[in-house]
């Protein structure tokens, strides 16, 4: 398709139903502490379904302690998370994975003797039919490879 065959601009659109759903993930007021360390401070975030976010800050700013709580790793003292606009207590990994929330830990994180796809499938197999789920998260790291044009080999061993 040329570009002269696209639908011109709708600068005055409504918004799309899209526009005005709530938020994929929401942190509202999060506080934690380590002792009197005060490594996350009011933190406010919402990230919108379907966008890409970095965190970025020094060595010690908080991103891996606000991460972990979305996983359930920590508990926060004070504020709430919400997916998709529900307020949600996540209080393991199996509660995060539940509420559809992945994580994809830091290099040191991974099991060295496992393959690419044997990392990204730990902990979400969904049950002892290896297979199936196996096949699913191969075409899913493919379609993810493609679309990021990422060269990622499933089978490469971490370590
Ligand atoms: N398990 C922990 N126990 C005590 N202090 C911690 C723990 N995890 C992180 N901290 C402290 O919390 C602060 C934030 O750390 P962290 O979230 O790892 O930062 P970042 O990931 O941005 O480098 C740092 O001062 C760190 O020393
Ligand atoms: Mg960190």
């Amino acid at each position: 398709m040329q570009a002269s065959d696209q639908p011109p601009p709708r600068p005055q659109a409504p918004a799309t139903p899209d526009d005005r759903r709530a938020p994929a993930i929401e942190f509202v007021g999060i506080d934690k502490w380590f002792g009197s360390n005060h490594a996350n401070r009011n933190i406010d975030l919402a990230v919108a379904a379907g966008s890409i976010h970095g965190l970025v800050g020094e060595n010690g700013a908080g991103k891996s302690t606000l991460m972990s709580i979305l996983y359930g790793f920590y508990q926060a003292d004070r504020g709430e998370i919400r997916v998709n606009g529900r307020k949600v207590t996540i209080r393991s990994s199996a509660q995060a994975i539940a509420a559809g929330i992945g994580m994809v830990h830091q290099q040191f994180m991974l099991v060295d003797t496992m393959t690419v796809l044997e990392n990204v499938l730990l902990g979400a197999e969904g049950g002892f039919r290896l297979g199936a789920a196996e096949k699913r998260a191969r075409a899913e790291l493919r379609r993810l490879a493609e679309d990021y044009e990422l060269s990622v080999d499933p089978d490469a061993i971490v370590g």
